[in-house]
């Protein structure tokens, strides 16, 4: 007789439904565990023999063979214990047979027969809703488990108080739904950046449109205090965007306290981060940074020390908002809209163009320098604004506008943008950043100046057709800032054109 469990492999955000087949047959004394598992799951045998020995129960002395189906999907992690634990107790008569049918169960065992939480819990359970099925998870984990929608949880501290639930003897109440991040984390505010209005209205501009942004400018200009601004200024999740998000931090085990994320995420991996790190895959296959940061901010700072491999594989998910992992025989891919705010100094020394400060090799040293950022990743920049050192005399100056006087107009326009995608059949984006050219044509018509400056300008600085359409972009935000009138004028082409650095004639 076999005892069956449900449970799931994770595949990127998809998840595969596993049939956990536990038999206990007559033999050489055995205990194997078969269908693809990888080191943790091999070690879920000593595992679960400890913690059944913790409820004072030993494995019977027969031959026990556990088969994780179907044979061909990769079983990765930790969470694999419960289930197989469960099939145990199941095969050796100690809880019914029948009673697990309906649940899909994860978790991973402590030697004492604790639950201890496990990644892939918000996908599991709404996989688990999706089939109308019932849910096992660790307590840790119940509270993101529970915003799946209205299916039935149970989430035990320990395998003993999931066996009394199971006969009866003590019932368990469904967890209640968590939130994990109660606000941004302290975040200067914008008033305390004095002058760089150009900059901050850029960062303004790119908030508002999800647009990607770079920084350059001499040390100590502010240029890593404003991009830790935007936190700030950005408007919290939607719903259906913090259920996306939170289910690839669950994946990725970064989810905090348990809990759904409310607020955009803001990822800013050091430059020293490896392509597996950032895109995500390794030995056990994680979304990376551009993953975590999906409907969020990716900062990178002091962009041309990031190593060029690293950055070359950013090239594929900025057009295509998705970061595709290979595995040894197969494909994983993970979402990632993010967008992309990067900040460097102008060449190595810092300050060219100061002619007090620069150093000796000006001009070769800049362009060594900016040489490291490819032709390619450039046009992927939506708008580059120079940042330069701030004046004495700004310094001194009284505040400026704050964070929510600006994060109120982001909001605004974030709000007109959500209404026209609204009518479209968009693949989720809500905001200009990712109006691709069909739509582009028909919410960015050009007026005739705009239009004559666009291809005028197109034509002397020797534009590609994506900056062509990254501009309009950019200019479709900045109308929207001011008012959003249906079409586009001279002044918001003008506007988005001075920040691909190139000169207006
Ligand atoms: N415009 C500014 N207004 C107010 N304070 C500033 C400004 N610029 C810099 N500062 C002060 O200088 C500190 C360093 O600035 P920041 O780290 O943003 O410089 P940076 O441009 O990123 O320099 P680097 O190129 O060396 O990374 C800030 O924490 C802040 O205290
Ligand atoms: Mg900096």
């Amino acid at each position: 007789m076999v005892a069956r469990v449900n449970t799931v492999a994770f595949q990127g955000i998809d998840v595969k439904p596993v049939d956990v087949q536990v038999q206990i047959a007559s033999g050489v004394v055995a205990f194997n565990i078969v269908g693809l598992p990888d080191k943790a799951v091999a070690e879920s045998k000593e595992r679960v023999r400890a913690a059944l020995h913790a409820l004072g129960l030993s494995l019977p002395a027969k031959r026990l063979t556990v088969n994780l189906a179907p044979a061909d999907v990769a079983k990765e992690g930790s969470h694999y214990d419960l289930p197989i634990a469960l099939g145990l107790l199941a095969a050796m008569e100690i809880i019914p047979k029948g009673e697990l049918e309906e649940y899909v169960v994860l978790g991973e065992l402590s030697l004492d027969a604790g639950i201890r939480a496990v990644t892939g819990v918000l996908p599991a359970a709404m996989h688990a809703g999706v089939n109308d099925n019932k849910l096992i998870c660790p307590e840790a984990c119940g509270g993101e488990a529970a915003w799946a929608g209205d299916i039935d949880i149970l989430a035990p501290r320990d395998l003993l108080q999931l066996i009394n639930h199971i006969k009866g003897t003590q019932v368990m109440s469904r967890p209640v739904a968590a939130l994990g991040d109660q606000g941004p984390v302290r975040v200067p505010d914008l008033s305390e950046v004095k002058g760089q209005e150009t900059a901050k209205r850029a960062l303004e501009i790119a908030a508002a449109g999800g647009h990607n942004l770079l920084m350059i400018g001499p040390p100590g200009s502010g240029k890593s205090m404003m991009a830790s601004c935007l936190p700030g200024i950005l408007p919290p999740l939607s719903p259906r965007e913090a259920l996306e998000v939170s289910m690839i931090h669950s994946l990725a085990g970064t989810l905090p306290d348990g809990g759904l994320l409310k607020y955009r995420p803001f990822r800013d991996p050091h430059h020293s981060a490896s392509l597996p790190a950032l895109i995500g895959g390794g030995h056990r296959v994680k979304p990376g940074e551009i993953s975590l940061a999906h409907h969020g901010v990716l900062f990178l700072d002091e962009l041309p020390e990031f190593a060029r491999a690293t950055l070359e594989s950013l090239r594929q998910p900025l057009e295509t908002g998705e970061a595709l992992v290979a595995r040894v025989n197969s494909h994983v891919t993970y979402p990632a809209r993010f967008q992309l705010i990067a900040a460097m100094n102008p060449c190595r020394c810092g300050h060219l163009g100061d002619p007090d400060l620069e150093c000796t090799k000006v001009p070769r040293c800049a362009a060594d320098y900016q040489a490291k950022i490819s032709g390619p990743m450039m046009d992927r920049i939506d708008m580059q604004v120079d940042v330069p050192a701030v004046k004495v005399g700004d310094l001194g100056a009284s505040a400026g506008e704050s964070s929510a006087v600006v994060g109120a107009r982001v909001a605004k326009a974030r709000r007109i943008q959500e209404e026209r995608y609204a009518q479209f059949e968009t693949k989720g984006f809500t905001v200009n950043a990712y109006a691709d050219g069909k739509i582009l044509e028909e919410i960015a018509p050009l007026q005739d100046e705009a239009k004559t400056l666009l291809n005028r300008t197109m034509e002397s600085a020797k534009l590609s057709a994506r900056a062509y359409f990254r501009v309009l972009r950019v200019a479709r935000t900045i109308a929207d800032l001011s008012g959003a009138p249906e079409s586009i004028g001279k002044t918001h082409i003008a506007e988005a054109l001075s920040y691909r650095r190139v000169s207006i004639n």
